[in-house]
């Protein structure tokens, strides 16, 4: 282990992380007995190409890392995921495939080429973003309709399963909804007619609702309430066209356009119909939070900024900055009359919030939620990469904040307990980086006052990543 602290530059984001076969780790503090499965997170785990430099914080090859708790014991293990995107890469040191803000190299003929036909990329099977159970598999999940199988013990690869055929027309998100067994997914199709759909994920032939879009939004996600399906498009917009001939990398295809507004679509999910659509101020949005009907009113809780300048900070060459400065987003609430068609926006609260989680399984479309977990950037200390775990009511406004010096805490993840009463009531299971120590442990923090159970100390710095899951064994 290093002496002197390292960046977070170098430790968390611009390194390639080394795979590791299953390593006990030593445990400080006590694990509830009662947490028993497979904590798994993906996110980008190889970022320097030898052939090429990649751009963005969203363009790294995917690697799983996997923390198996049982009985207070932890196995620590990490594993790239196998797709065709990672194995081209290892092997040529540079892109064959088309990643978020880096394309593959063009030659000469192929770059005069692009401007007289169509030119479409090949579309990655990186699949970096989430994990979720869909059906009965495990599966790695990105931005487009491309899902790896995954075995949540091992991490093992065992398999790409393609949405949607030669799909590269189409993206989509790594955020589903889940009803029962049924998981739903946003996906954007572009061309001469473009439009926003809902698919059910396991029937991506058969939309059950289609929207016509003439310029679409850069979507990560989307809302379900009961009774419906919320897409929230801010003004990063794309030209269809200019995203045929693929003259630059996906996300620079877009634009930020704030005269234009956010446009809110409110899709009945019995029908598939619109149901309506509002018109707002610019925001721009990764993630949404939650959602839920209240009489004449849809109510949407998310994590928005003003504009979209997040995208850019995530840059490699912003973040490399230690005293990068990343915007703040917020909890904002849209309330949404369905009959007066009026909308009203409101921050709930004035934490720094990315990476928002709530206890999905039993409150997700249910007003009576209380808590949103996220990582955050401490009020004290603004500058840099996020730096603490925050829980906001969204209802009071008030926080609670961990912050430890140097470290940077990834996205949080609630399991309630086996009693629990309320969304507070369990434990929160975070990655941390620790960049005075220069290594990275699983943080097990109480829910209810986030305060510190345990922690595992993992065998070398991990880079940071996106979103985890939980899987019960
Ligand atoms: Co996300």
């Amino acid at each position: 282990m290093k002496e002197k602290p390292t960046t977070f530059f170098e430790a968390g984001m611009y390194h390639n992380q080394m795979e590791h076969a299953p390593v006990q780790l030593s445990v400080t503090g006590r694990i509830p007995d009662w947490l028993s499965g497979n904590f798994v997170r993906n996110g980008p785990g190889m970022m320097v190409l030898p052939e090429q430099p990649l751009k963005h914080w969203f363009d790294g090859m995917a690697a799983l890392h996997g923390f198996s708790i049982r009985q207070g014991k932890v196995e620590y293990s990490c594993r790239f995921l196998e797709c065709a995107s990672y194995a081209t890469a290892r092997a040529d040191g540079k892109l064959t495939y088309s990643e978020f803000a880096t394309d593959p190299c063009k030659s000469i003929f192929k770059k005069v080429q692009s401007y007289v036909i169509p030119s479409p990329p090949n579309m990655t099977d990186n699949a970096k973003v989430n994990v979720a159970k869909i059906g009965e598999r495990y599966m790695a999940l990105g931005e487009t309709p491309m899902m790896i199988e995954f075995d949540p013990k091992t991490l093992e690869t065992y398999g790409m399963q393609e949405l949607i055929p030669d799909g590269f027309a189409y993206k989509t998100t790594a955020h589903p909804h889940f009803e029962g067994d049924t998981a739903f997914n946003l996906v954007v199709k572009f061309g001469m007619f473009s439009f926003y759909r809902i698919h059910d994920v396991l029937q991506p032939k058969k939309a059950i609702s289609s929207v016509f879009v003439k310029n679409p939004a850069y979507l990560h996600g989307f809302g379900m309430s009961k009774k419906y399906f919320i897409i929230a498009a801010g003004p990063l917009t794309a030209v269809p066209l200019e995203l045929l001939f693929w003259k630059r990398p996906f996300i620079e295809n877009h634009t930020w356009n704030p005269r234009e507004g956010a446009k809110i679509y409110v899709i009945e999910k019995s029908t598939g119909k619109l149901k309506a659509k509002f018109e707002t101020e610019a925001f721009f949005s990764f993630h949404h939070v939650n959602a839920w009907e209240e009489g004449e009113e849809l109510v949407m809780d998310i994590n928005a900024y003003d504009d979209a300048n997040i995208i850019q900070k995530y840059y490699l060459k912003e973040l490399e900055r230690p005293d990068v400065e990343l915007p703040f987003g917020t909890i904002r609430r849209y309330r949404m009359n369905l009959r007066t068609r009026k909308v009203n926006a409101e921050i709930r609260s004035s934490a720094c919030i990315e990476l928002p989680r709530i206890d999905y399984e039993r409150y997700n479309t249910d007003a009576a939620y209380r808590h949103v977990y996220g990582v955050s950037l401490h009020p004290d200390h603004r500058q840099g990469f996020y730096n603490s775990l925050v829980r906001i009511n969204p209802e009071t406004g008030e926080n609670l904040y961990w912050y430890e010096n140097g470290c940077h805490p990834g996205e949080p993840y609630f399991i309630p307990s086996p009693d629990s009463k309320n969304d507070k009531d369990g434990i929160v299971l975070s990655i941390v980086l620790d960049t005075i120590r220069n290594c990275s442990f699983l943080l097990v923090l109480d829910a209810q006052n986030f305060q510190e159970l345990a922690r595992a100390e993992a065998p070398e710095p991990i880079i940071y990543g996106f979103h985890s899951g939980f899987f019960s064994a």
